[in-house]
């Protein structure tokens, strides 16, 4: 009896074939949504222009300074690229911290933050006197207006530092440079799928969609402008960074949504907002792990009944756990062991549960993901009129590459709902700061062929 009642709870988490196609087919709404000018206002899914008009060519070059926040990891790095034959990119980074009292602190003390450790990096690279242009990777909603312009729509993840909302990033970023006298020269400002999409798109030209599976979840992808009406223009393609994390928002996706669902998004920063994001990406999944051990605790199944001070703990469940007791390397009594290192004292038959529910919502996750990417692609298909689309998405994000079956799922989830689309996942292998260099490269010449 208690296997069945555990069976059943799990099962709103096994979502049919049919599910997943209404997915799609409601992510596709969305996107069209996102796109048209008399529905743009009020959209979920907010497809935001980016002002990068092509993939790299091969001609970049020059030294650059690029930023990345946002990931789990906030680096600063130098880019070297040069262009022709010898065509090569040389990068050098330090990755810092950010203390939570700063992520959720204000925007001064935020951006201050970022400058000393700009400042500590030119020192360690010993080029303080440098005059480099910058690109400035920036994993949140941006509404922009040209390369080097970004009004932060609304915090996202981990991140809530206050007066930032509303205001052009690039700004905030220059103003706290000023109070620290020294001078860059910010070129442009990037979203992390679109760094990563760049930086796959060097090494592998058909690769034009960027997909991040990792603290958060969104994608870009190289738009008709024609089908952009929020931008003047017809011609070409440009870069729209989707933010697709918000899919769901207007409560299209509620028919799949647990209660525990409902529950880690009442508990988060920014309550009815990413509804999707909190149903895919890593900050979220041992969440939804969390709540349902609760429930079965609570309902006698797990733990002896008893809910530990642990199990009350938010956040424990960290992506790299999760994939570690997902692993099938792993022995129950090496899952039993990450569990007591985590502070929960299970039995083996604990541990058989915990490892089922881990594995049920990391499934649904991988899986809704591959629902929106197929959407994507089949956009994609259509816009060029093609029967067939061969096309390439570079993917990073520690979900994506640490867990053992997530990619794997999402890839199989993508065939089967996108089949007239033959999709190939690269990995980012350097993230997206050589990506955002690049952009900035192009920056650079742009606005010298202006003046
Ligand atoms: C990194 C990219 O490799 O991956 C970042 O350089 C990106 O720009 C990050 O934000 C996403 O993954 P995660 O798991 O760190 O959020
Ligand atoms: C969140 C951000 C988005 C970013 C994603 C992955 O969804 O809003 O901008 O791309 O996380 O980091």
């Amino acid at each position: 009896d208690q296997t069945r009642q555990i069976a059943e709870t799990l099962a709103e988490f096994r979502l049919t074939q049919e599910q997943l196609m209404e997915v799609k087919k409601r992510m596709l709404t969305e996107i069209q949504n996102g796109l048209s000018k008399n529905t743009q206002s009020t959209a979920t899914v907010k497809m935001l222009p980016t002002y990068v008009r092509s993939t790299p060519d091969g001609t970049e070059n020059g030294d650059f300074l690029a930023l990345d926040l946002g990931g789990t990891n906030f680096r600063v790095l130098l880019v070297k690229i040069r262009s022709g034959k010898k065509r090569m990119v040389e990068m050098h980074n330090k990755i810092y911290a950010i203390p939570i009292e700063v992520m959720q602190g204000t925007g001064e003390e935020l951006f201050d933050h970022i400058v000393t450790c700009i400042s500590d990096f030119l020192d360690y690279m010993g080029m303080k006197k440098a005059r480099l242009p910058l690109g400035f990777t920036f994993s949140f909603p941006c509404r922009q207006t040209s390369l080097d312009a970004g009004i932060l729509v609304n915090w996202t993840k981990g991140f809530k530092a206050t007066d930032c909302e509303g205001e052009d990033v690039v700004n905030l970023l220059r103003e706290g440079i000023k109070r620290r006298e020294f001078d860059l020269d910010v070129v442009a400002v990037v979203n992390d799928t679109v760094g990563t999409m760049m930086t796959c798109a060097y090494e592998e030209p058909t690769c034009e969609v960027g997909l991040i599976a990792g603290t958060g979840s969104n994608a870009c992808y190289m738009e008709e402008m024609r089908n952009i009406e929020t931008v003047e223009g017809n011609e070409g393609r440009m870069c729209v960074n989707m933010e697709w994390g918000a899919f769901g928002d207007n409560g299209c996706l509620d028919d799949i949504r647990t209660q525990y669902d409902t529950a880690v998004d009442d508990l988060s920063l920014n309550p009815g907002k990413q509804r999707y994001e909190k149903m895919c990406s890593g900050m979220y999944l041992g969440e939804i792990v969390r709540n349902i051990l609760i429930d079965l605790t609570k309902r006698g199944f797990l733990f002896r009944g008893q809910i530990s001070e642990t199990l009350k703990t938010r956040g424990i469940f960290e992506t790299k756990f999760l994939s570690q007791i997902e692993s099938d390397r792993l022995a129950l009594l090496q899952v039993r062991s990450i569990l007591q290192h985590l502070g929960l004292d299970s039995t083996c038959d604990d541990s058989i549960i915990v490892k089922e529910v881990c594995g049920t919502v990391s499934r649904r996750a991988a899986r809704i993901c591959g629902a929106g990417m197929a959407a994507v692609v089949d956009k994609i298909r259509e816009n060029r009129g093609l029967d067939h689309l061969d096309i390439t998405v570079g993917v990073d994000g520690t979900l994506y590459k640490l867990h053992p079956h997530f990619s794997r799922i999402m890839h199989q989830t993508v065939r089967d709902l996108a089949p007239k689309c033959n999709v190939n996942f690269l990995l980012s292998e350097d993230g997206s700061g050589k990506g955002a260099a690049l952009i900035t490269a192009v920056g650079c010449r742009l606005r010298e062929q202006e003046q």
